[in-house]
């Protein structure tokens, strides 16, 4: 039988027989930065392959706002542009396109004009109007995190807020980075809950939007002979990894405030810890989920003294050097990167988290740009077995790994016997492969979480307390590392893996990083 993803289960008129609780309800979408990078390549192209699905409500419209002046239709002109060189499916169906495309609006103007958002209250009624949208507002923060503020302000003085309970949801969607540190996400907090309530708000990694990465959880949760053996009695220990292959593609300004630390380790690579190492949730419910999340989070150990750091984290830059045969410039001789910078681009760190179930096992993560290959994955290392049988070579501990990207799938290594008459074994692996299990056509992650979003399903976003207790690890491991007196990052060529002190981190335990 051919896989239907989760997705088909969505009530539409065209598509008679599904299932109507998951139905999203009638909605407004409003896009700030809807002229931005991320709306074209992103947002735009998910809505409609939405649209594709059926999936969206058959009242939809999306506004587009930002300051870049366009008509409707020339707005709705570009984004077609855009969905044909960015949207996973294509060509674009020029039927559904066109019925998608009835509902774009766009308001042009500053956010710090109050006018603009008198103008956008105007297009709101009109799209209730003609749309019947009912009063129910998405409003996603597709801007640069500085105008979040002004945003979340304007919206309120507005009058474009509504509690929950009145009729018409509003709901936002904040993009990452959420916060540079502690000090800043909590004050973003405050900011965002004098404005809405918790229940009203969206904080996106769209890291949570990835069917491997959702998959954990029916792995871990949904088979009975995992669970049993997923601890510190079985597992030696815990490797992560998220490297690309690219560098910092222009985005030299952004990235040198950000930082591999910031950009990687705070939501990506910390929420595929959480999965991973959190106890079963009570339910599948958003707060029951994340309220798991949390306490991984507060177990994991604040590393706030230069030792601390200095033993458990690695830092480094890369140089020039050759990535897939092609030579390319040292991060320091990026676009818009200081000559001296001490932005680091990758990152190795042992995590400790003190719990019952995981003390004494470590949690390697890494990640980092132009590495030999983009690969983010999770490998389980387990126990090696007590006593060996066999003369003929040693069995290898077994390896359970969850690949997130490329070539989604899982696949436990474990040995087995080489034929012949001897006892002789050899690690053999047993592999499945989302590609060839469910075909191809797996829907994107902000196809996903942007679904979610309309159902108003909260479960893979972060709530204000998880946020906050994953910037108090990456925050104190940041004062140390950007303090003037800590040692800059160790320089690596681009195309390897890291600098040697990131292997030397492993070599210390008595373990190495697996080969990718
Ligand atoms: N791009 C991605 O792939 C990606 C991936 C993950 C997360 N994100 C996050 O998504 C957000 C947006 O990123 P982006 O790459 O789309 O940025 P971008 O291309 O720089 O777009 C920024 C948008 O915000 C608008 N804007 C900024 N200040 C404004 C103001 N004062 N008044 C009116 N409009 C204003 C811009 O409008 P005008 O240009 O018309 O002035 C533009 O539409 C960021 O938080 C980023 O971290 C992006």
């Amino acid at each position: 039988m051919p896989y239907a993803p989760e997705h088909d289960e969505i009530p539409n008129p065209l598509r008679p027989g599904l299932r109507a609780e998951s139905a999203p309800e009638p909605c407004a979408m409003v896009i700030f930065g809807g002229s931005g990078d991320l709306a074209h390549r992103k947002l735009v192209p998910a809505l409609y392959n939405l649209a594709l699905g059926a999936h969206l409500p058959a009242a939809f419209a999306v506004i587009g706002v930002s300051k870049t002046p366009y008509a409707h239709d020339e707005y709705a002109r570009e984004m077609r542009e855009a969905v044909g060189k960015y949207s996973r499916t294509r060509p674009v169906d020029p039927e559904v396109w066109q019925d998608f495309a009835s509902g774009i609006r766009y308001v042009a103007g500053s956010f710090d004009d109050a006018d603009t958002f008198a103008r956008l209250r105007s297009q709101l009624e009109e799209v209730d109007r003609s749309r019947a949208t009912r009063r129910n507002r998405l409003y996603y923060f597709a801007t640069p995190p500085s105008v979040f503020p002004v945003l979340l302000r304007q919206l309120k003085d507005a009058g474009l807020v509504r509690p929950p309970g009145e009729s018409g949801f509003t709901r936002v969607v904040i993009e990452k980075p959420f916060g540079r540190d502690l000090a800043s996400a909590r004050a973003l907090n405050r900011l965002v809950l004098s404005t809405c309530d918790e229940r009203q708000v969206f904080r996106i990694d769209h890291y949570l939007g990835k069917e491997t990465v959702q998959n954990i959880l029916v792995l871990r949760f949904g088979n009975s002979i995992f669970e049993p053996i997923w601890n510190r009695r079985y597992v030696d220990h815990v490797e992560i990894t998220a490297g690309e292959e690219l560098g910092i593609e222009g985005r030299g300004r952004y990235y040198e405030e950000a930082g591999v630390l910031r950009d990687m380790i705070q939501n990506h690579v910390q929420q595929l810890v959480c999965f991973c190492a959190m106890e079963p949730p009570v339910a599948f419910d958003a707060d029951a989920v994340r309220d798991e999340k949390i306490k991984v989070l507060r177990a994991i150990e604040v590393f706030d003294t230069p030792e601390q750091v200095a033993r458990n984290v690695v830092l480094g830059q890369y140089m020039a050097g050759s990535v897939a045969g092609a030579d390319v410039p040292g991060y320091q001789q990026e676009k818009d990167v200081a000559q001296r910078s001490r932005t680091p681009t990758f990152v190795a760190a042992r995590l400790n988290i003190r719990s019952w179930r995981w003390d004494g096992v470590p949690f390697y993560v890494r990640s980092g740009k132009r590495l030999p290959k983009r690969a983010t994955e999770i490998a389980i290392h387990f126990r090696r077995i007590p006593h060996q049988l066999f003369d003929e070579g040693a069995t290898q501990p077994n390896v359970l790994i969850i690949r997130v990207q490329p070539q989604e799938g899982i696949a436990l290594r474990f040995s087995a016997k080489v034929p012949g008459e001897r006892y002789r074994p050899r690690i053999v692996s047993m592999d499945f492969r989302y590609g060839t299990t469910f075909g191809a056509g797996t829907p994107e992650a902000y196809e996903r979480l942007l679904l979610d979003a309309l159902r108003g399903d909260q479960t893979l976003f972060t709530r204000a307390d998880e946020v906050e207790a994953a910037w108090k690890i990456v925050g104190s491991i940041l004062k140390v590392t950007e303090s003037a007196e800590f040692p800059p990052p160790h320089p690596y060529t681009a195309g390897t893996w890291g600098p040697v002190a990131a292997d030397e981190l492993l070599a210390r335990d008595g373990r190495a990083w697996r080969r990718l």
